[in-house]
Formats: structure tokens, C-alpha cells, sequence
């Protein structure tokens, strides 16, 4: 029988079948293969036939019919229900050695032979909610969650609405027979995407946002409404099954079972695999960890499961845990502190920022203890106070965000967070930025904070390089009133400085030494040093080129600032507003007096332009074997080329070195050119 030709008259119960299988293919295709079967308003066309089927023919109602999913009536409440067998948990590994451990333990315990490897099925560890799905020939009938292993929540009626399970198996493909009871189990979850975008309807409709795609599965299936969870974009993973001993012993492997529970319909991850001894689980590891990032759901690590059932069995259970079965979890990118202080911080340019000071945890790898909280409005809208107990966010090399803990219970002594209204350093007025976010000390280097942290950038290694000038001596130098503006550094006598801690007379030399080499920086490292706001590196450079003598810099006009590669109207003003400020100039006159000059970099007509290297943007990423990143950075300018600081479409190069993270990845995906050190050196010839 057909779909779409006519011929024998269909009775309605066969055409309801039939529509039911179609769609149910259909969205399998979807769902599970990653396939776009037909368009939307074909699957739309006939299900509209289906529905209106079953409202004419209420006895053909079918429990594999799609329009089963949409939900039923809310509940009153979840029963609870014991599961057949329990739910277990699995034992952590955190190092490669809990790994070797992990495999010792095995051949201690398991009867295998001396230089056998063991075989091992692999799979992410998905992060989402564990459930049981119960089909009775076929047909899904009970889905309980794990609750505390032993007793769950029945949440059927939620867990039929997930698009990608199926309420029917499909027999046929597999030698296997269909067990008349098959318990398959497995983890719900939301793709980082369909969660963005549910948290932007919820938000829309003024409802609840979630804070992770975690807690919005939990808490999707733990409500009582299945047409919530109908509308909400959950799916599942398989991760394994209650079998008997019969069917182990057709299956013997962890990886034939999971291929069989493929057949049947169950969506299976295309990153469980095998793998064979400690070192292809390490393997497993570090390529999952590799892809972690751009995967379209959130893992915490991956699970390593002995694959042969016989072995299994051999290892047997401790506690609540199987001997044959281990997670090894990634670092945590997020973790549970508290919030101890909130200090205000008068930065270069005198923003007055609000940092978190952190009970110390480790995340993602390294330890956090203070972190940003950007400004006001922020605090505000995550609600947070001092004492509170916090989440820190950490992934991968992104600078550490504090959150909200959902679960944290404040003392009534608790007061709200206010921004001073003085600098908390030199005491001068703040001024408000025109965007309203960030706040402004008005002292200037009269603001001791603005002066340390100005000469700190101004000797920086970028700027003036002035070797042996650290943050600690420079703090010295402004506390002792020994500086009070960049000039006076080049004033600075051995007697003054070798009265300090720590410096011995070698040190002084050197660093007087250093300060003095310093008056023979290129122009461009003398503008980045000024710390004019949003003149950064790049931009610097441009603008030595562009106008090569400080004088014809300062009297530039807006217009002929824009004419300046990079230059927009929001840099323009800012070096616009930088040299009106009669202080700047003052500060400028003394550091020429003081005998700083500088040769500007080969003006542009110099340079060759059938170089490889002519007008293209280069970004630097990983670690250089033979070179310094500043010296590729010398060498691409001199031959006329330019190093910006992030990867856009309009990257003409990624020179990458060993250890290179999501720049490589990021121009990999935007498909710009990337080179190797050795291929860089060949270009360059
Ligand atoms: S196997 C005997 N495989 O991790 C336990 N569990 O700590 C069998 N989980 O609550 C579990 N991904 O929900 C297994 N690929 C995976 C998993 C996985 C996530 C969850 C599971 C369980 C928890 C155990």
C-alpha cells in the first residue's frame, strides 16, 4: 500500500497505520539521523490528516501515534515507582593515574590473559538528567527518573513529548528478537542552541530562565505539565539497558548491545566508541576533551565500560558502582565558592571596577581567588552579595565569571552592594561615562592608583620594554613620591633607588640602565605607552606611521585621524580628547626634555609590495619554537604586514605554534589561512 497513489480503498485503521509509520520515519530521520527527510509542510500536511483521523475514529487511537507526544492533561503529582534494578552510579577517575588504576584493578580482579589487552566501550558523559524508559513489546510505557537510585518519579507523559525517542521500536532490522520487556536507559539533555533560544522565549514571555541546558531538562521533566515539556527542545542519548543473561550471550559486548539499541530506533551517540587499554581510554580522553567545546550538548567527561559482559560480570558491583565501569571527568568549568568581599579597583584610565574576592577554588584547572564584576548593573541584575554563596565560571581561557547559586540562603544581616561615590584611592569625584556603565576617577596621576598602573603600561614590555621596572618597584616609586608622571622616571639617581628593599646595587645599574636604553623606543611603542584609551598595539603603530613626528600626532584633526587604517570616530575622539587635556601635553614635554626620541618605522613606500606578507593581517596564536611572539611580530611589520589581537573573517593569517587553542580552532572554522612556524619562515623568505 501506498502514501501517495490510489488504489485498493485503505480502511481508516490502515490509513491511520500508515501515516503513523511515515511520520514516525520521518522524524527518526530528523531526530536521530541528522537527515531532512521531507519539508516541514509535508510532515505538517499528513499529520494534520492523522489528527483529524483520530478525532473522527477515537477507537484507532494508536500509542505510537506522534500526536501522543504533544501532552495530556497536567498531573496532580509524579508516583513514585522502584525500578527493577537499581540505578547505579559510576566511580570518578580525575588523573591519568586513577586511569592506570582503573585498568590494574581489572586485571587483578578479572580472569584474563597476562598480555591480553582489554577491550573497553567508550562514551561521553553526557550532562543531563539519568532516565529509564520502559517498552512493553515495542511500545514505550513507563519512563521513571533515577531519583535516589532505588525509587524514581514515573514522568512518562513528559518524557513522550522528547522528539528524538521513540514511543515505538523498530523490529525488523535486527537479528535480535524484541524482547517483550526492553528497560533501555540513557541521559536527557538540551543542545546549548535549543536552550538559547528557549531562554530568550522565556525570557521574552517574562518566565523563568534557566541557568544551564542541565537544570532546564531537570526541571522540564520534573514539572507536572506535559505540554510544557511538549513545547520545550528536550532530546536523548543512550547510554545502555537492562538485558538478561540470554540476550548478554548473544550480544557479549557493551558496543554490540549499544548497536542493537541503534537498530531499534534508540538514538545513540556517534562518539561512543571502543577503545583498547589505559592508553586508547587517554586517547579517548583528550579527543573528546579536544571537541568538548564545539559539541552541540554539554559533557562533564567520558565513561569508560569493560566491554566484554563476561568480564563485567567477573568484576561484579562495590557499593552503588560497578567495578567494570569508571566516569573520567573533565576539570570543572564550574564551581561552587563564596563570595568573601567585594573590592573596588581604580584601573589605568581610572574606571572604577568592582572585583570579586573569592574563598580560592579551582576551576577549569587553575585557581581562581578574585574575578571581575564589571560594574554596578551587573551585581544588580545577578543579585549578588558579600557572604553569598557563588558559582564561578571558568571555560577554557575566557577570564572567570562570577553567578548566582541557585541554592544559596543569605543571613538577614545581608545588605546590598553600593558603589563608593569618591575614588576609594586619591578620594576625587567619579565621573559617570556617557553610556552610563563605568565609572571615572576625575584625579588623573594626581590619583595614585591611575599614576602606578599608568607607569606600570608605560614601561610595560610592549611599550617602552624598560627591563627590571616590575609592578612592585613601580608601586615603590609612587608610594615614596619619587615619581609623579612617566618623565620623572628618566630623573630617577642611583642614591634614590639603591636606598630601596631589595635593590642592590647590580639591580640598580641595570634598571637604570634599562630606563636610560629606553629613550631610543620606536615611535609607535611611545604612543601605545601613552595609554591613550582604545589605542591599543595595532592601532599605535598605524598612527606612528601615519603621522611619523609627535608634533604633526598632536595637532591632528578628526579628519585626519580617520584617515588612518583602523581609526574609527570613537578612537578619534579619544586621542582627540588625550591631547586636549593640558596635563597630557605637560606630561609629553617633560618626556622629551628628559631626552626621549625615537626613529619611526620604514614609512610604507619603502617597503616591498609583491611580499607575501604586504597589507595582510596576521594573528598570533600557541607557542613559537624559534621565535619570540614579538619577534614575528617585528618581522611581519617590517615587511609591511599587520598583527591584530583576535580571529575575524578579515584574518589573512594564523601563524600557529604548539599548544594553540580556540584561535586555531576559530580561524579553522572561518577558513583562514593557517601557518606553521616553518611555513611562516618560508613565506618570510
Ligand atoms: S553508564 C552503572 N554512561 O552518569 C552506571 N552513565 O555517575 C551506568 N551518565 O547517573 C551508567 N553519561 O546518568 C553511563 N555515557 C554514560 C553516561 C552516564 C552520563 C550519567 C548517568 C549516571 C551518572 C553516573
Amino acid at each position: 500500500m501506498s502514501l501517495f497513489e490510489e488504489s485498493e480503498p485503505e480502511t481508516p485503521l490502515q490509513r491511520v497505520r500508515i501515516l503513523i509509520d511515515q511520520l514516525n520515519q520521518w522524524a527518526h530521520a530528523y531526530y536521530v539521523l541528522d537527515k531532512s527527510p521531507v519539508p516541514d509542510s509535508e510532515y505538517d500536511k499528513l499529520y494534520r490528516e492523522l489528527v483529524d483521523l483520530e478525532e473522527k475514529y477515537p477507537d484507532l487511537q494508536q500509542p505510537d501515534s506522534p500526536s501522543k507526544r504533544v501532552g495530556g492533561a497536567p498531573l496532580s503529582q509524579f508516583e513514585q515507582v522502584q525500578h527493577r534494578v537499581p540505578m547505579l552510579s559510576l566511580g570518578n577517575a580525575f588523573e591519568a593515574e586513577d586511569v592506570h588504576a582503573f585498568e590494574r584493578r581489572i586485571r587483578d580482579l578479572g580472569d584474563l590473559q597476562a598480555e591480553k589487552p582489554i577491550e573497553f566501550a567508550v562514551d561521553p558523559k553526557f550532562d543531563g538528567l539519568a532516565i529509564s524508559i520502559h517498552y512493553e513489546n515495542g511500545i514505550m510505557v513507563r519512563a521513571i527518573t533515577r531519583g535516589d537510585g532505588s525509587t524514581g518519579e514515573e514522568v512518562t507523559a513528559n518524557v513522550k513529548t522528547i522528539r528524538n525517542l521513540p514511543l515505538k521500536l523498530t523490529t525488523g532490522l535486527s537479528s535480535l528478537n524484541l524482547p517483550e520487556y526492553l528497560e533501555v536507559r540513557g541521559e536527557i539533555l538540551m543542545y546549548r542552541d535549543d536552550f538559547a533560544r528557549m531562554n530568550q522565549r522565556q525570557a521574552e514571555a517574562g518566565l523563568k530562565i534557566f541557568a544551564n541546558p542541565r537544570n532546564a531538562s531537570a526541571g522540564t521533566i520534573r514539572q507536572l505539565d506535559p505540554r510544557i515539556a511538549a513545547s520545550r527542545p528536550l532530546r536523548f542519548f543512550c547510554y545502555g539497558a537492562v538485558i538478561d543473561r540470554e540476550q548478554q550471550k548473544k550480544l557479549k559486548t557493551q558496543s554490540a548491545l549499544m548497536g542493537w539499541l541503534a537498530q531499534l530506533g534508540l538514538p545513540v551517540s556517534k562518539l561512543s566508541q571502543t577503545a583498547i587499554g589505559t592508553s586508547g581510554l587517554l586517547g579517548y580522553y583528550e579527543t573528546i576533551g579536544a571537541q568538548r567545546k564545539s559539541l552541540p550538548f554539554e559533557i562533564d567527561g567520558v565513561v569508560y565500560k569493560v566491554n566484554s559482559f563476561d568480564l563485567q560480570d567477573q568484576l561484579g558491583y562495590v557499593a552503588r558502582a560497578p567495578r567494570f565501569a569508571i566516569a573520567h571527568k573533565f576539570p570543572p568549568d564550574e564551581v561552587l565558592t563564596r563570595l568573601l568581599n567585594i573590592e573596588v579597583q581604580v584601573g589605568r584610565t581610572g574606571s572604577i571596577t568592582p572585583v570579586a574576592k573569592l574563598e580560592p577554588v579551582k576551576v577549569g584547572g587553575v585557581t581562581v581567588s578574585s574575578a571581575t564584576l564589571h560594574n554596578l548593573d551587573e551585581i544588580q541584575r545577578k543579585d549578588l552579595r558579600v557572604g553569598d554563596q557563588v558559582l564561578v565560571r571558568r571555560a577554557g581561557d575566557v577570564i572567570p565569571e562570577v553567578l548566582p547559586f541557585e541554592g544559596n540562603v543569605r543571613p538577614e544581616s545581608s545588605i546590598p552592594f553600593f558603589m563608593p561615590t569618591v575614588c576609594p584611592v586619591c578620594s576625587s569625584s567619579l565621573m559617570k561615562e556617557e553610556d552610563g556603565a563605568v565609572l571615572r576617577c576625575a584625579g588623573g596621576f594626581s590619583c595614585r592608583a591611575q599614576l602606578t598602573q599608568s607607569i606600570i603600561h608605560f614601561a610595560s614590555r610592549k611599550a617602552m620594554d624598560i627591563e627590571g621596572l616590575g609592578d612592585k618597584i613601580v608601586e615603590t616609586l609612587v608610594d615614596k613620591g619619587l615619581i609623579s608622571n612617566p618623565a620623572d622616571l628618566y630623573h630617577l639617581q642611583f642614591a634614590q633607588l639603591v636606598q630601596l628593599d631589595r635593590m642592590g646595587e647590580k639591580s640598580v645599574n641595570n634598571l637604570l640602565e634599562s630606563i636610560h636604553k629606553s629613550k631610543n623606543a620606536s615611535f609607535a611603542r611611545f604612543i601605545y605607552g601613552m595609554g591613550i584609551r582604545q589605542v591599543g598595539e595595532a592601532t599605535a603603530r598605524d598612527l606612528a606611521q601615519h603621522f611619523k613626528t609627535l608634533e604633526a600626532l598632536i595637532s591632528a584633526t578628526g579628519e585626519s585621524l580617520l584617515e588612518v587604517n583602523d581609526v574609527g570616530p570613537v578612537v578619534a575622539q579619544s586621542i582627540l580628547d588625550f591631547f586636549a587635556d593640558t596635563r597630557n601635553l605637560e606630561v609629553l614635554n617633560g618626556l622629551v626634555k628628559a631626552g626621549v626620541k625615537w626613529e619611526t618605522e620604514a614609512p610604507t613606500s619603502e617597503l616591498d609590495e609583491s611580499h607575501p606578507f604586504f597589507g595582510k593581517s596576521f594573528v598570533l596564536t600557541g607557542t613559537l619554537e624559534k621565535l619570540s611572539r614579538d619577534d614575528a611580530s617585528a618581522l611581519i611589520i617590517a615587511k609591511g604586514g599587520k598583527v591584530i589581537g583576535s580571529v575575524s573573517k578579515k584574518t589573512d593569517f594564523l601563524l600557529a605554534g604548539s599548544a594553540a587553542g580556540s584561535k586555531l580552532q576559530k580561524a579553522a572554522d572561518l577558513g583562514v589561512k593557517i601557518l606553521s612556524e616553518l611555513e611562516f619562515e618560508t613565506l618570510l623568505r
